[in-house]
């Protein structure tokens, strides 16, 4: 069995997920704000929910399906304060990268440095050759965190998802292993802890 990464960042620290986490993630996952522009988290976060969630991390990192890591604060007491994972299809060597931060520490550039880390992990320990997201057109935001670490728009699927009843247009961004390497200033993003 392959260890879950843990990744450290100047601020932040990504680790697996504990069942400990269960409760912080259906507060802060279940938050309106958090779950409205995604694709998945339900609303409201019906309780046993997250534990359930956590407990299929193991499962997904051991088969090569998935990586979920908690964002927490780097500094004590390493404020859990979201969640980041790549989707992975092997035989494609790619992989899509999602995230959600609490809504309270949004703006403080957590999600770009969480996102630069994976994508980082995702090219070179990974070997990944291209890394995709999506998001909702009217969620810039986060259409900001892709621009940020590189990734370019490939296009726009009109009406793509039904989401709340409403449909939803979503952009794609994605960045290639090779244009990475190039914009990589001086080595990994991130350093690798255990
Ligand atoms: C999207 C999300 C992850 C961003 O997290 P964050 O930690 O606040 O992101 P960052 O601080 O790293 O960067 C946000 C960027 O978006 C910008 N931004 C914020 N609101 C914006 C808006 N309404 N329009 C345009 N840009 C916006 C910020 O100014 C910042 O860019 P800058 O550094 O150039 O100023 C967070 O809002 C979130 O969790 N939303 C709910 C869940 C979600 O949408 N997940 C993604 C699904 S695709």
């Amino acid at each position: 069995m392959t260890p879950f990464p843990r990744l450290a960042t100047e601020r932040l620290l990504l680790r697996a997920f504990v069942p400990a986490d269960a409760s912080t993630v259906e507060r802060l996952a279940g938050a309106w704000q958090v779950a409205e522009t995604t694709l998945t988290i339900p609303h409201p976060y019906p309780p046993g929910a997250a534990a359930a969630w956590i407990e299929t991390h193991a499962t997904g990192w051991d088969s090569g399906k998935r990586l979920t890591l908690a964002i927490c604060v780097a500094e004590p007491p390493q404020e859990l304060v979201g969640a980041i994972g790549l989707t992975l299809a092997g035989e494609h060597a790619h992989a899509e990268l999602g995230y959600w931060i609490a809504a309270a520490m949004w703006g403080r550039g957590y999600a770009t440095e969480a996102a630069r880390a994976v994508v980082a992990f995702g090219f070179a320990t990974l070997g990944l050759h291209r890394i995709h997201a999506r998001h909702f057109v009217r969620n810039a935001a986060s259409g900001r965190v892709m621009q940020k670490i590189g990734m370019r728009l490939e296009g726009v699927h009109r009406d793509a998802y039904r989401r709340w009843g409403r449909f939803e247009d979503a952009a794609v961004y994605a960045i290639l292993a090779p244009e990475w390497e190039q914009m990589r200033p001086n080595g990994d993003h991130q350093e690798q802890v255990t």
